[in-house]
């Protein structure tokens, strides 16, 4: 279908995409190219992002652009300047220098989203330390394990944030030295500074030290079907990526008004709701709360967005709403949607066509990749259930593991296989902090196995058919299995648990628990609840489990692990 023509009759002044001719651009692509579009560090001292998404706006043309409009949780809106942010940005780098932070050192933040988190995330990489952010729908038992992995020097919250999930468990990060609280007028008790205060007591000049381009600038926490989570560690330079990306597929233009509704909690809520809109010298728009139909209908219109990136539950959500009430909005100025994070119904696209006269791109990536490999380009074809074809730069392959451990490329169109990059590109992920094995199983003859299952089709485009392994996406967010039973098996009445997602027509998958419990403990409805509780209690609402089933003997192999798979087909044809 010839969705570009289509979105030209219903808006005749949309602009052009800034890649026009696929294949060319494929074929002449050079990374050289794009780092030449970017400035650099004066003097030739390296590549910093904040440099390329903040100062050189802030100190140009762009200084007065809004570059970010925060919307509170009570609608009230604050725009921030490039220049503001560049100063405030600058003045939180001072703030790591006075706190005695060396390069390298990492600077968490677990906040809303409010404009502190952009300044600190920002100032972090200014400064040379690392942005480590963390979802605020953690409990404390995921947040206190990854500060500990990350080796966490600074930390960037509220006070109830604080008091609930960190306090009780600070004597754990014994490294922990600063907490900042974002809400706090006055310091709160030694090493818990108040925010406001101690940004006032530093200059909002600072000039960014020389960065090598394969500094580590960012630290994304992922999981992993066994084990902790993985802290996946990337550089500076992964900004040649998120500016490239901005451009080629989410077709940046100057006056565009972006939105990308992802948390940075998540890397989605970084690369784009952070990085790559800024090194474009664009506005971004972010709402401090979460998903609510009509707020997001009115966001949409009032704030007159023309670029969205969101998730397929989000759209599965907004697509269960009566088809008149998207009629009462005006969505004239909105040209481009793209989703991403798990897999996107092809009716959505069709109906993204008829709700806000844009159909839905969809696009894939992962926490490895720092930024958008596959994409349905805008001014390709859409090929509604397909998420597109690589961006020019990306090798992708459809790969088969032989018994004997080598890999052969499937060229059979249709034919599903692991899904593989060429190594190489600028914001591929450099390390899993301190775990070199665990990277290294991920790497077979210069290709990255993702770990998802697609075929390709004749034309090229990619197909996503599922994990590898048992990994869960709840809303599009990754679960670990591990991490959620190890919680669960700390209750003294759980002898075994076993995590699965089970599949919901709505957000993918719902975490499901099933538990054996020792003995003297009986399964029924009040343990239950308990054990709810208990798992949202030090696990947080994103990863507990929603379902609990009691089992007396889990499914074991011989070697007498936890078969999940089969836990996993036993409620998918209760289903049925
Ligand atoms: C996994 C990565 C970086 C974006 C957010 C998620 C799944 C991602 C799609 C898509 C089907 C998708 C894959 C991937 N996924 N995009 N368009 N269609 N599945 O990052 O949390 O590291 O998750 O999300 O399984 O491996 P992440």
């Amino acid at each position: 279908m010839k969705w570009d023509m289509i979105q030209k009759k219903l808006k005749p002044d949309r602009p052009g995409p800034n890649l026009k001719d696929y294949d060319k651009a494929c074929a002449g692509f050079l990374w050289d190219n794009i780092r030449n579009e970017l400035e650099g560090l004066p003097g030739s001292q390296g590549l910093n992002i904040a440099h390329e998404a903040v100062d050189r706006h802030g100190s140009g043309p762009k200084k007065n652009h809004t570059a970010f409009r925060f919307i509170r949780a009570d609608s009230q809106k604050k725009d921030i300047s490039y220049q503001f942010l560049k100063d405030e940005t600058s003045r939180f780098a001072n703030v790591l220098k006075m706190l005695g932070l060396k390069k390298g050192d990492r600077v968490f933040v677990l906040s809303d989203r409010i404009p502190e988190l952009y300044i600190s995330a920002l100032g972090a990489m200014k400064y040379g330390a690392v942005f480590c952010p963390l979802f605020p729908a953690f409990g404390p038992d995921p947040i206190v394990q990854r500060m500990q992995k990350g080796d966490c020097r600074v930390v960037v919250t509220s006070k109830r944030l604080y008091e609930n999930r960190i306090k009780p468990r600070h004597k754990d990060i014994p490294r922990l030295k600063h907490i900042l609280l974002t809400d706090c007028h006055d310091d709160f008790e030694d090493g818990v500074w108040s925010f406001d205060k101690i940004m006032k007591k530093v200059s909002r000049h600072f000039v960014i030290p020389p960065t090598d381009p394969r500094d580590m600038a960012l630290l994304h926490f992922t999981s992993g079907t066994t084990g902790t989570p993985k802290a996946a560690v990337h550089v500076h330079e992964a900004v040649l990526m998120h500016y490239m990306t901005g451009k080629y597929v989410l077709d940046f233009h100057p006056e565009d008004i972006f939105w990308c509704t992802a948390d940075p909690g998540w890397v989605t809520g970084t690369s784009y709701g952070i990085i790559s809109p800024l090194t474009h010298g664009l506005t971004g728009v972010v709402d401090q709360e979460d998903f609510d139909a009509n707020r997001w209908l009115s966001v949409l219109e009032k704030e007159g967005i023309t670029i969205w990136y969101t998730s397929p539950t989000a759209i599965r959500m907004l697509m269960r709403l009566e088809a008149d009430l998207f009629k009462k909005y005006d969505f004239s100025r909105l040209r481009l949607i793209f989703s991403v994070g798990e897999p996107l119904n092809p009716g959505a696209v069709v109906w993204g066509q008829k709700a806000f006269g844009c159909p839905i791109h969809d696009t894939w990536w992962q926490t490895e990749t720092g930024g958008i490999m596959i994409a349905n380009f805008p001014g390709m074809d859409i090929r509604p259930g397909s998420m597109g074809k690589p961006i020019p730069g990306i090798e992708a392959a459809i790969l088969h593991r032989e018994e004997t451990g080598h890999i052969r490329t499937i060229y059979q169109p249709d034919t599903p296989g692991e899904l593989a990059l060429k190594s190489g590109w600028p914001s591929m992920f450099r390390e899993y902090l301190n775990e070199p094995e665990r990277y290294q199983k991920c790497f077979t003859d210069q290709w990255y196995m993702t770990g998802d299952l697609a075929f390709k089709d004749k034309d090229g485009y990619f197909w996503f058919v599922g994990r590898d392994d048992d990994i869960i996406k709840t809303a599009g967010h990754m679960v670990g299995p591990f991490e959620v039973e190890n919680t669960l098996m700390s209750h003294p009445a759980v002898a075994e648990a076993a995590i699965i997602g089970k599949p919901d027509s709505m957000i993918g998958n719902v975490v499901k628990a099933f538990v054996s419990l020792k003995e003297g403990f009986s399964p029924d409805d009040q343990l239950r609840l308990e054990l709810i509780g208990f798992a949202r209690k030090h696990l947080g609402s994103a990863l507990a489990p929603r379902e609990i089933e009691f089992m007396q003997n889990l499914p074991k192999n011989n070697a007498g692990k936890i078969v999940r798979g089969i836990l996993r087909d036993r409620t998918d044809s209760r289903r049925c």
